[in-house]
């Protein structure tokens, strides 16, 4: 598939690297593309990349994401996936700039008719691309509103190395705010195990 993928930082490039390699032709967008050469990847401005894309991926800070999608408009976006793995928190990783909402919903809200599906937001980037490294992979979580995007996305997550068993469809793109709000959780574990590197997985009764 053309994916593109907004931000040039430590997720957009892990993803895209392991994308490429699956075969799916990626190029990342860049507020300042002259200035991102180097990264042993395709990359050009914003609006280009959302024109090439069949599958674009939100990487950018949370708390920029919605402007910046703004400055690339509705029309440009209309009938594309978004998949979207920003969490907005502050410089500081103490407080959420959505506390009440979460940027999926509003991502979702601002751009109708641009199907949406938050996921991955909920690990480190190097546990994004490489479950399998782990004891086991663990879940990851799938929110949005359209049945055809997520089906999409998790034969994308499946390209990144995850299991369709670990692939967990949790509802409709207001739960994407559990996904976002985890964040906090991630950091006290992150602490616990003394490692960014892990999952968690949801288990059930038998
Ligand atoms: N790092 C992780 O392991 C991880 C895990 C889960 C979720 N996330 C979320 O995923 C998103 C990307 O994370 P990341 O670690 O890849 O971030 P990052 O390394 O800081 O990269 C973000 C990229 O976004 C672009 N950008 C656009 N507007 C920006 C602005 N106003 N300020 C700074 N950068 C801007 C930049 O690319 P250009 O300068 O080329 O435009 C930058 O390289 C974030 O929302 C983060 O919360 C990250």
């Amino acid at each position: 598939m053309r994916i593109g993928l907004l931000g040039t930082g430590n997720v957009a490039r892990t993803l895209a690297h392991r994308w490429r390699a699956a075969g799916h032709d990626v190029l990342l967008g860049s507020r300042r593309p002259r200035e991102r050469g180097g990264l042993g990847l395709a990359v050009a401005g914003l609006d280009e990349t959302a024109a090439h894309a069949e599958v674009l991926v939100n990487a950018t800070p949370g708390g920029v994401s919605l402007d910046l999608l703004r400055s690339i408009g509705a029309p440009a976006l209309a009938g594309t996936l978004l998949i979207d793995v920003g969490v907005g928190l502050s410089d500081d990783f103490s407080t959420l700039t959505h506390p009440n909402n979460s940027l999926g919903e509003l991502i979702q809200e601002a751009f109708p008719l641009t199907p949406v599906v938050k996921t991955l937001c909920t690990m480190d980037a190097t546990t994004m691309v490489a479950p399998g490294d782990l004891t086991e992979p663990g879940t990851v979580f799938l929110s949005g509103d359209d049945p055809e995007a997520k089906a999409t996305t998790g034969k994308l997550l499946t390209d990144l190395g995850w299991p369709v068993s670990s692939q967990l469809d949790i509802g409709g793109i207001t739960t994407a705010r559990g996904q976002e709000h985890f964040a906090f959780l991630f950091m006290g574990i992150a602490g616990g195990v003394g490692s960014h590197t892990f999952n968690v997985k949801v288990v059930t009764r038998p």
